[in-house]
């Protein structure tokens, strides 16, 4: 079965946005479950809602079963002119947010313009989450704060997993002394804060403030070194179309 809805209120975070205007809804929801119906229809449908996209809007497609290929013909049909960002990844429910870049078909990405893009996507989020959690909102804070951490983790995972280990291999930076074994200890304080606000953030009399300051002191200088030393270094390193590869790569993990 099919489920497409239409408009701007399918976001369960939206009524916090009007305060965030960077924070998005999305413009569409496509919903599927059950069995798939004629083989590339669900992917042709996801292809047509995207084309009708302005640049820096987004679709979410979401799934009762992890969805096989999808993110690759999105690769191959519509290369370097979206940005991929799984928002639920199981047990239940699979969804994808699509985001539309101001991009030639084709273009071939780089990792510091990709990931500083999921820096500020980030950043409004969690925006997003304290003007909710300002204005009395305890339960929708929690919500958005939710999905910044959710992103946020899952940001960190593929810098740990993917982005560091090529950097290390490529500039000949050793893990244990060099600038990542710096953003890898930085992960670890980011993620404590991270754990700290997210089990505190929907109680009103919690002192969450102060773990907040402390998470914009390490993730905001944290974002910086990656965006001027981190990320160009490994563009440098890899080359274009070597960069291009390892966003394709991030994008899937
Ligand atoms: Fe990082
Ligand atoms: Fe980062």
């Amino acid at each position: 079965m099919t489920v497409v809805m239409w408009g701007k209120a399918a976001h369960p975070a939206q009524s916090a946005m009007q305060e965030a205007p960077i924070l998005k809804s999305p413009i569409k929801t496509l919903s599927w479950s059950g069995p798939t119906e004629t083989p590339g229809t669900r992917e042709m449908m996801a292809l047509f809602a995207f084309d009708s996209l302005e640049p820096g809007d987004h679709i979410v497609l979401a799934f009762d079963a992890a969805p096989r290929g999808f993110l690759a013909h999105f690769q191959a049909e519509r290369k370097g002119q979206f940005d991929w960002t799984p928002v639920r990844q199981g047990p239940e429910t699979w969804a994808f947010e699509v985001s539309r870049r101001k991009a030639e078909r084709g273009e071939l990405r780089t990792v510091n313009e990709a990931l500083s893009w999921d820096h500020d996507r980030l950043d409004a989020l969690e925006g997003a989450a304290f003007e909710a959690r300002a204005q009395g909102r305890f339960t929708e804070a929690a919500v958005i704060y939710a999905a910044f951490a959710y992103g946020l983790r899952r940001h960190i995972r593929f810098e740990e997993e993917i982005l560091f280990p090529e950097f290390e291999e490529k500039t000949g930076h050793a893990a244990t002394a060099g600038p990542t074994m710096v953003m890898r200890d930085e992960h670890r304080e980011i993620l404590d804060c991270l754990d700290r606000i997210q089990a505190s953030i929907a109680d009103p009399a919690s002192g969450v403030d102060s773990v907040r300051h402390a998470l914009h002191l390490v993730l905001g200088n944290h974002n910086l070194k990656e965006e001027n030393i981190v990320y160009p270094m490994t563009d440098r390193a890899l080359g274009v179309e070597g960069a291009d590869a390892l966003v394709a790569r991030i994008q899937a993990l």
